[in-house]
């Protein structure tokens, strides 16, 4: 039995003490923080958590003591929505961009996910891996604790397999909680161009079956966009999907009004994802409905588009959540402090909804809560440890420095 006990932590932000699976609305900006604090970890399960002034020496004596003094100690970030496993960066089309092209025409030309694809059918498995597990570190550097990973680069059986067995391998060679998901229909392949049904068959009744039987995906998800695949066609592989059991994340309202937020909430999605194409009908569409809505700022960051109204929908009382979509094309980059970061400076969210947003929530659009996203006794021991700081604002505020101190998955460091 292994015992810490981290001690003198200056301001603990537990985001929840009643066991809520998620906040919505002007709730996530109560941060549940706890001043001069300790939490004791036993294995990799948190135990205790209170103040020191009631810390009782005796009750932890076999414990490891880790002063905390002057840092603050978060819920490990959870990075609910990413593209981690790819194979090859995509610098070239970002400079296509900067001399006037769009991402749209850059898709429409054979770049963008197409262009990733061709690259994916020539890397061997094992360099896959390798690559993957240079991005897992570099990710939990930045304080992410659980992620999400899609497919969806593939976009044959045998390539969107091979992009789940490797995001399914890369939970022994890195400690970070991992959740699949299936995006066969991330595009249409330009062979089955003028028979998209084709693909769709082909992913649903092909692929679909052989991810199910390999237990390689959680989730189902479809790029639901202007270009991409119709409401109804999503509304078609959805329920596929659901027929084995598979939740619903959906790629919605990125490119266009494409009533992808519309379909996620008829068909129960978890979450809807994207966004930055949203406006009233979208929110009233999510009010009253189970679906996630979860924003990815440095889409918008990096696309020079719309950022998705979180204002606006925590206004209307729905949980917001953020993420990365670290991917080659939209997002190239992992880092939850600078998603929280320009969730602030961009879409008018405080530093303490910006956490709950990238923890509690992200955490509740894995259906993961019972076990991460806050800290209370009985989660999981995944934590950020920071260099010494006044407060959690600090962190949005110097977006360009990295202030983690140490991060722990499973009672272990990493
Ligand atoms: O989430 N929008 C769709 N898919 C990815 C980007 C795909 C790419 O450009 O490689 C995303 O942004
Ligand atoms: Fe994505």
């Amino acid at each position: 039995m292994t015992q810490l006990l981290l001690t003198d932590i200056s301001k603990l932000y537990r985001i929840s003490t009643q066991g809520e699976a998620f906040k919505k609305g002007t709730d996530m900006a109560d941060a549940a923080m706890l001043e001069s604090a300790y939490v004791y970890i036993v294995d990799d399960t948190i135990k205790a958590v209170g103040s020191m002034a009631t810390l009782q020496p005796r009750a932890y004596r076999g414990a490891e003591r880790i002063d905390c003094k002057g840092k603050l100690v978060l819920p490990g970030f959870v990075d609910s929505h990413t593209h981690l496993v790819f194979p090859k960066t995509r610098e070239q089309e970002f400079v296509y961009r900067l001399k006037g092209m769009s991402y749209e025409e850059i898709a429409r030309k054979g770049g963008g996910i197409l262009n990733s694809a061709k690259s994916l059918a020539h890397i061997s498995e094992e360099q896959l891996l390798e690559e993957t597990i240079e991005r897992a570190k570099e990710i939990m550097g930045f304080g992410t604790t659980t992620v999400e990973i899609k497919s969806g680069y593939g976009l044959t059986v045998e390539s969107e397999l091979k992009l789940l067995r490797v995001a399914n391998a890369l939970k022994e060679h890195v400690p970070l909680n991992i959740k699949t998901t299936f995006l066969g229909a991330h595009a249409i392949p330009a062979n089955y161009k003028n028979d998209r049904q084709q693909y769709i068959d082909l992913v649903c009744d092909v692929m679909l079956p052989q991810v199910v039987d390999q237990n390689l995906a959680e989730f189902i998800d479809v790029f639901c966009d202007e270009g991409f695949f119709t409401v109804e066609e999503t509304e078609y592989i959805i329920k596929k999907g659901a027929k084995y059991g598979l939740g619903a994340k959906i790629h919605a309202n990125e490119l266009a009004f494409s009533g992808g937020v519309q379909v996620g909430v008829k068909c129960n999605a978890i979450s809807v994802d994207h966004l930055e194409r949203s406006g009233p009908d979208e929110i009233e569409a999510l009010v009253g409905s189970t679906t996630v809505p979860t924003l990815l700022p440095s889409v918008a960051y990096f696309l020079g588009i719309d950022y998705g109204p979180a204002r606006e929908m925590m206004e209307a009382g729905l949980p917001v959540t953020l993420a990365t979509d670290y991917n080659p094309g939209s997002s190239p980059g992992g880092s939850m402090p600078f998603v929280m970061s320009l969730a602030c400076t961009h879409m008018n969210m405080l530093p303490e909804e910006a956490l709950c947003a990238s923890t509690l929530n992200g955490a509740w659009a894995l259906r993961m809560s019972e076990k991460v996203g806050s800290i209370e006794p009985g989660k999981q021991a995944d934590l950020v440890v920071t260099q010494p700081l006044d407060s959690f604002a600090r962190i949005p505020y110097s977006y360009a420095s990295n202030l983690i101190d140490r991060v722990m998955i499973k009672g272990e460091w990493v």
